[in-house]
């Protein structure tokens, strides 16, 4: 079979692109760090404020420099409105709607969930620099839906942690 050199073109145009479309995805979840959200858990939507963590929606601190946010989109509001976190922490949402889908987008990252009723979904994002972000419901959930908006706080390091991890730099060459 002989083929036209336009049509050897173009094949090898698109075999080209396909390719970097390859090497793109394989950058952005390698390199960049860009991933699925994980579905962990189903819990009945009625139930979603009885079960835990989301008897206690909010912010914890699960280890010296990571936290979690657990967050219930009902509409049309997120349940904590507003969490503060501290900046260069490993910061988990842990989140779930109770009533139909919304989403869950921190504006100007790459954290994007799409909440649907019951099903936890859980996603892990470090902010690089203080400052308020807003959290947009990106999925269309009736009339209120673009007053649902949420926030996160992430505030400056404090002269509190670096004095202690000063204190752990001085004490380590004694030991
Ligand atoms: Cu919730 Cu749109």
């Amino acid at each position: 079979m002989k083929a036209h050199v336009y049509e050897k073109g173009m094949l090898a145009v698109g075999i080209g692109v396909l390719v970097a479309c390859g090497l793109a995805l394989v950058y952005a979840s390698v390199a960049l760090g860009f991933h699925l959200p994980g579905r962990t858990a189903q819990i009945v939507p009625q139930d979603v404020y009885r079960v835990a963590p989301f008897n206690q929606p909010g912010v914890r601190q699960t280890g010296p420099d990571s936290y979690e946010v657990v967050m219930v989109a009902q509409t049309w509001a997120f349940v904590p409105g507003e969490v503060r976190v501290p900046v260069g922490a490993d910061v988990t949402f842990t989140a779930t709607s109770v009533d139909i889908i919304h989403g869950l987008n921190v504006e100007g990252t790459r954290l994007n969930l799409m909440l649907i009723p019951g099903q936890v979904t859980r996603n892990s994002i470090r902010f690089s620099r203080p400052g308020v972000y807003l959290i947009i419901c990106h999925e269309y959930c009736g009339t209120g839906h673009h007053h649902m908006v949420g926030r996160v706080v992430v505030e400056p390091a404090t002269s509190a942690s670096s004095d202690s991890s000063a204190t752990i730099a001085v004490g380590s060459p004694v030991q």
